[in-house]
């Protein structure tokens, strides 16, 4: 299952909740990969791979200069493997996307590994251009990831509308799965809980399930480490809730394994 992280504003916490949802994965013994689409390299450094020690990156791949197996690196968690990204990267967005082939690099880069892992996760930048289409356009499942602020919210009609066109005109499909508030404050203001009032709005704007993400500072610690929450503190307030997402996740990718296998059995009588 591939399934993309996405939100063109910054900062709203899309690298944290990749890594995060990757490590729980490994954690429960998946085979993982997390695809850093983003040239800051946040995954990269976050999963513990020194950028200065790598080489070839996803520049050469969404250049086609180079196949993704070269390239990707097991960082220190067990299981979790990363294709990494440095600056570097920005160079390949310059290239023109327009057509649907420069929309499906990334698609074709991963059809030579996709069967080695149980999921690929994808990280992709706050900007509209080549990376973001790349790792939507590439993805089974796509979690858009907000902030709890006002602004976020105009951005995810923005998304759904902008993408929604721009995939109808190259023939690809977009559908938003999932949306994560992460930062969530816990606290009332004025008696009201203004992060619960935008998981109701979010869920009606897109009609999918809506999980709230605590603030707190132990995602500040996993930076730091270079470890997702999973390996960090898995029983933290944080820690429980990207978990949550994971058991979701899980559940979906087994019922389509045990549906496939169920035809695939049939097929064969
Ligand atoms: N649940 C949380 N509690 C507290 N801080 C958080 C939480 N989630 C993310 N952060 C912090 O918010 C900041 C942005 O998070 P992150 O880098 O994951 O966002 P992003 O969407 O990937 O950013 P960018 O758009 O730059 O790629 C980071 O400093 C991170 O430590
Ligand atoms: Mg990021």
């Amino acid at each position: 299952m591939i399934i993309c992280f996405a939100h063109y504003k910054g900062g709203t916490g899309k690298t944290t909740s990749c890594l995060s949802v990757a490590g729980f994965l490994a954690l429960r013994g998946y085979k993982v990969l997390v695809v850093d689409l983003d040239p800051q390299g946040n995954a990269t450094s976050g999963l513990g791979v020194d950028k200065d020690t790598i080489n070839k990156n996803m520049y050469h791949v969404m250049k086609k200069n180079e196949e993704i197996s070269r390239i990707i690196v097991a960082g220190p968690v067990k299981g979790l493997h990363i294709a990494p990204a440095k600056q570097e990267l920005e160079l390949a967005a310059l290239r023109a996307y327009r057509r649907k082939t420069e929309a499906q690099v990334l698609i074709n880069a991963l059809e030579k590994v996709k069967g080695y892992y149980d999921f690929i996760l994808i990280d992709t930048p706050p900007v509209h251009g080549h990376f973001i289409i790349n790792g939507l356009a590439a993805a089974d499942k796509v979690i858009v990831v907000l902030d709890p602020g006002v602004f976020a919210l105009e951005g995810i009609e923005t998304l759904q509308n902008a993408f929604g066109n721009f995939f109808d005109k190259l023939g690809l499909k977009l559908s938003i799965d999932a949306a994560l508030i992460t930062r969530a404050p816990g606290f009332k203001l004025f008696r009201k809980n203004y992060a619960l009032e935008m998981k109701k709005e979010v869920e009606i704007l897109l009609g999918r399930k809506v999980y709230m993400i605590p603030y707190s500072d132990n995602v500040y610690d996993c930076h730091v480490w270079g470890l997702p929450i999973s390996h960090l503190k898995p029983g933290s307030k944080v820690g429980r809730a990207y978990s949550k997402v994971v058991d979701d996740i899980i559940e979906e990718f087994e019922t389509k394994h045990k549906v496939k296998g169920m035809l695939e059995e049939e097929d064969e009588v």
